[in-house]
């Protein structure tokens, strides 16, 4: 038999995906679930969003476009970094990708060669390390804590040994925290003075609470930005994201996507460029996202779970459960089970300490977050 490769037999699955899938089968025996795992807005593209595509589909062939992206929506992301960060994104730098997922592989194919180390917070989103590691690069994991909003220090990378590149997320899936302006500076400065690309998820942004969300072009000539129509656009499965580069990195990523990809969904192109125009829907998400926030932070220890991350942003909740369990997965499988409670285990996000934490998303609807509480805490009581 042909052999199958060993790059990707050494790339990890997706834990959560495990827990969606023992989610739908206790559906289908005709329980219900309240959907605490999944990481995704409950809501549909907004509406302006869903115009625009009705209309381009009556008028425009959707054909392939150009491999950087539509340039009229390369233009209104460059404007959305003048718009929301007051900084001067050339369009040219501008990148649009199939999500943001399918720029992490471009962008480190871009930025390193096989066997250079790239470093990156523990907890984190596991595709990362798994994306690194089927290109055939390290993965480093930095360790964080509580202390430092789990989020990478330049201290810690004094540390880690040589590295080509670091990964930053703010806000973090599954944390939720967020570094501040000061401590990206500083950490951009650290990769600038030791020749380390710095690599900024910057997905979240726009879902906030607490503090400023700053961009790392905001304070660096040399980072690639990555986002994403994903998470405060709301449109998952449209499958389309950017990314903001150097300059010395456009035509390599040029060159990389027009082999990969030839361009990215052209329909999905003409729905993200609308989105821009959506802020009140979309804002109107956040607020509800904050509410479910506060809900079940208030609500949650009643339930046994009190040693909660607060989450700054995105919409996760990073619970310490090492008090209830040493094996999240089995801990999560039970609450599924039993208290027909869905949430993802921290083994997903850190392969070290993960036993002993899960992450609780809460972008569903707030009677969803009540019933939640509800059914925890009479778990809880048994
Ligand atoms: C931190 C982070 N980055 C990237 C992604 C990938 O999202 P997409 O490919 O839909 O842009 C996710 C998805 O959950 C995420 O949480």
């Amino acid at each position: 038999m042909a052999k199958v490769s060993r790059r990707s037999e050494a790339v990890d699955p997706f834990i959560v995906m495990d827990v969606m899938a023992a989610a739908a089968a206790k559906e289908a025996a005709g329980d219900t679930v309240i959907h605490l795992e999944v990481g995704q807005p409950s809501t549909p593209a907004p509406r302006g969003a869903l115009a625009a595509a009705h209309a381009a589909l009556d008028v425009d062939k959707i054909g392939y476009v150009a491999a950087l992206g539509m340039p009229a929506l390369r233009e209104r992301i460059a404007r959305h970094y003048r718009e929301q960060y007051n900084a001067e994104v050339s369009p040219e730098r501008v990148i649009v990708t199939t999500g943001s997922s399918g720029g992490f592989p471009l962008a480190f194919l871009a930025s390193f060669d096989a066997g250079d180390r790239v470093a990156l917070a523990a907890p984190g989103y596991p595709a990362y390390r798994n994306i690194l590691s089927a290109l055939h690069l390290e993965a480093v994991d930095l360790p964080t804590s509580l202390a430092d909003r789990y989020q990478p220090t330049v201290a810690a990378l004094e540390k880690v040994g040589p590295i080509s590149g670091l990964i930053v997320a703010s806000p973090s899936n599954p944390t939720g925290t967020m570094v501040t302006r000061g401590e990206l500076t500083a950490l951009s400065q650290w990769c600038d003075g030791h020749q380390v690309r710095l690599v900024s998820d910057e997905i979240y942004h726009g879902i906030v609470y607490e503090g400023e969300a700053t961009s790392a072009v905001e304070v660096s000539e040399h980072a690639v930005v990555v986002n994403s129509f994903s998470k405060y656009f709301s449109m998952t499965g449209w499958r389309v994201g950017w990314l903001v580069v150097p300059e010395e990195l456009v035509r390599p990523i040029e060159r990389l996507t027009q082999n990969f990809f030839i361009s990215v969904p052209t329909l999905s192109q003409y729905a993200a460029l609308a989105a821009f125009e959506c802020r009140d829907e979309l804002d109107a998400h956040v607020a509800r996202y904050k509410a479910n926030r506060d809900l079940l932070m208030a609500g949650l220890p009643a339930a046994g779970l009190d040693r909660l991350t607060p989450a700054q942003g995105a919409f996760y909740i990073y619970a310490d459960v090492s008090h209830l369990t040493n094996d999240s997965r089995e801990f999560c499988k039970r609450m599924l089970q039993e208290a027909g409670v869905a949430t993802t285990p921290g083994v997903d996000f850190d392969r070290a300490r993960g036993a002993g934490t899960l992450r609780i998303s809460f972008a569903g609807s707030m009677a969803e977050m009540e019933e939640a509480v509800r059914r925890l805490k009479a778990w809880r009581r048994g």
